[in-house]
């Protein structure tokens, strides 16, 4: 499938077309993603390809995740580029919604997971993961696929689904996958085009400050000291800081003193660009 005019626009046809594979014995990956692709979404789907069969990828700008004065309207857009790239990455049917089939009129219903949602991005941005969670649990709906893939850039999105999953008993496997990064530690983002010439040099200070706290918790500094340290840092360089936080891997909870066990998590602003990025602790394949 290669041009934007052969995606699958209904529920009703996704469904037709994955119960032919279900059929054949065939397992069923999906990817969902907001379009904008790059390389962190093609590593997704070469991952997805390698557990799976078949490999459905979503398009769906999902209007529900944006607050009131993000950037909903500016986000990139080009489905007939993201299907070409979709395509030659190896996806077996592009599935892109017009925004009534998604939420029709009168749509009412909205998915909360607690918790998990309150600190972090879901401070910064009220109902983002309600909005999140509600697609992500409509597509897992209306796709019914055996494995799902979200990217580890965002990290709390990736447990915000796997606890959504688990506690609507929803029957899927999900998976994480790894960060893609520029040469200079950039994690790659649809939200990196917003970048001028000279934000885009210092990008790269957020991926190296996250990489000296994790390696300042490795030598046994506390963790708040840790964070402190970074946020002083990555405000000089000329960033508006969210938050750079040192929190359980699991469950997101704050740390404190030194860690064993942790993930370093940070979101910034830079100009009019939102970034944000993650590393564990230990390090692992850094
Ligand atoms: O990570 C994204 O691109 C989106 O949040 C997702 C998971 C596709 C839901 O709209």
């Amino acid at each position: 499938m290669t041009r934007a005019e052969d995606a699958v626009r209904t529920i009703r046809d996704l469904r037709a077309q994955v119960a032919v594979w279900r059929d054949a014995g065939e397992r069923v990956a999906l990817v969902p993603t907001m379009g904008a692709i790059h390389a962190g979404h093609l590593s997704l789907l070469a991952e997805a390809k390698a557990k799976a069969d078949r490999v459905v990828t979503s398009l769906f700008v999902n209007s529900l995740q944006f607050g009131p004065r993000e950037d909903f309207q500016a986000y990139p857009r080009d489905e007939a580029e993201d299907a070409a790239a979709l395509a030659a990455g190896g996806s077996d049917l592009l599935y892109a919604p017009e925004s009534s089939e998604m939420y029709p009129p009168g749509f009412s219903t909205k998915v909360r997971v607690g918790d998990l949602t309150e600190d972090l991005c879901g401070a910064a941005r009220p109902n983002h993961f309600d909005g999140v969670a509600t697609v992500v649990a409509k597509l897992l709906l209306q796709c019914a696929p055996d494995i799902t893939i979200f990217g580890e850039k965002d990290y709390q999105q990736l447990l915000v689904i796997k606890r959504l999953v688990r506690d609507l008993d929803i029957p899927v496997e999900i998976a994480g996958g790894a960060i893609v990064r520029e040469d200079d530690g950039l994690a790659l983002s649809s939200r990196n085009a917003y970048l001028s010439p000279a934000e885009r040099k210092i990008a790269p200070v957020l991926y190296q400050t996250i990489c000296n706290v994790a390696a300042d918790l490795e030598q046994g500094r506390g963790a708040d000291d840790a964070s402190a340290a970074a946020r002083f840092k990555l405000e000089a360089a000329g960033f508006r800081v969210d938050y750079v936080a040192v929190r359980n891997p699991d469950t997101l909870e704050a740390l404190h003193g030194p860690v064993k066990d942790a993930r370093v998590l940070a979101a910034v602003h830079l100009g009019k660009t939102r970034l944000i990025d993650n590393l564990p602790v230990p390090s692992q394949a850094r």
